[in-house]
């Protein structure tokens, strides 16, 4: 399985502490079956890209040594997008997930987003040529008061990730079920943080999905993730259209 998206380098944002909780975060993902996984790091551009490259650097050279064998990571970042601020980040390209075409974008969490904020998503792919994914949609207030969002961004040619605790999350677990069984997810990642209270869920929601008999489309996802991560062209076919608000799916 692939874990897109982690904060486990050490010391570098509000993840693992240190190398030491960065070491048990991996065999934690290893012993939930993680095959391959990308270092997210948030990045806010309070600092320039040249200094959060380097800040990534020291920080995987620190836990090179306990990645486990037989797992593939690979660098990465998770990118704070809002709006306009983004276009200021002058050598955005080496933000991407392993020198793909693909980068992982962080929406505000504000409970009210400004309308223009897909207009500046469309205008920076556009731009760029680069393909967002959508970090943990199911996290977004807006999207949970209005799920049709969903489909503007897959119009506009972003990917959406969804966090394996949402399949956990008694509040959000109908909703990430219906993603998954609609063709919605093109990413799953455990976003984990820490040891305690955001490790790694990884066989947990598996065990969810298989409870929903939606183990093929769990697969379909892992393969969706290979092919990002190969830089292959990805295809998204919506089954059907979510429209309703997330209290139809409770
Ligand atoms: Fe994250």
């Amino acid at each position: 399985m692939i874990d897109m998206h982690t904060h486990l380098l050490p010391a570098i944002d509000d993840g693992a502490k240190d190398a030491q909780t960065a070491a048990e975060l991996l065999r934690l993902e290893q012993e939930q079956g993680v095959k391959e996984l990308v270092f997210t790091p948030h990045f806010y551009g309070d600092v320039t890209t040249e200094t959060f490259l380097i800040n990534r650097q020291n920080a995987y050279e620190k836990i090179r040594e306990f990645v486990p064998q037989g797992m593939r990571v690979r660098l990465g970042a998770e990118v704070y997008f809002s709006g306009l601020r983004l276009a200021q980040f002058g050598q955005f390209d080496s933000l991407n997930i392993d020198g793909t075409k693909y980068v992982m974008l962080e929406l505000p969490y504000s409970t009210v987003w400004p309308k223009s904020i897909l207009y500046y998503l469309e205008r920076w792919m556009n731009g760029t040529g680069y393909v967002p994914i959508i970090a943990h949609v199911d996290r977004y207030i807006e999207v949970l008061k209005e799920p049709t969002l969903l489909n503007r961004f897959l119009e506009l040619g972003c990917l959406l990730q969804v966090n394996t605790s949402a399949f956990i999350n008694r509040r959000t677990r109908s909703f990430a079920l219906a993603m998954l069984k609609n063709g919605y997810v093109q990413a799953l990642g455990t976003d984990t943080h820490d040891t305690q209270n955001r490790a790694p869920t990884y066989l947990q929601a598996k065990a969810v999905v298989e409870k929903a008999g939606l183990l093929a489309e769990w697969e379909q996802a892992q393969t969706t993730m290979e092919r990002i991560l190969e830089n292959q062209r990805i295809t998204v076919r919506v089954k059907k259209t979510i429209k309703k608000c997330l209290g139809k799916y409770r």
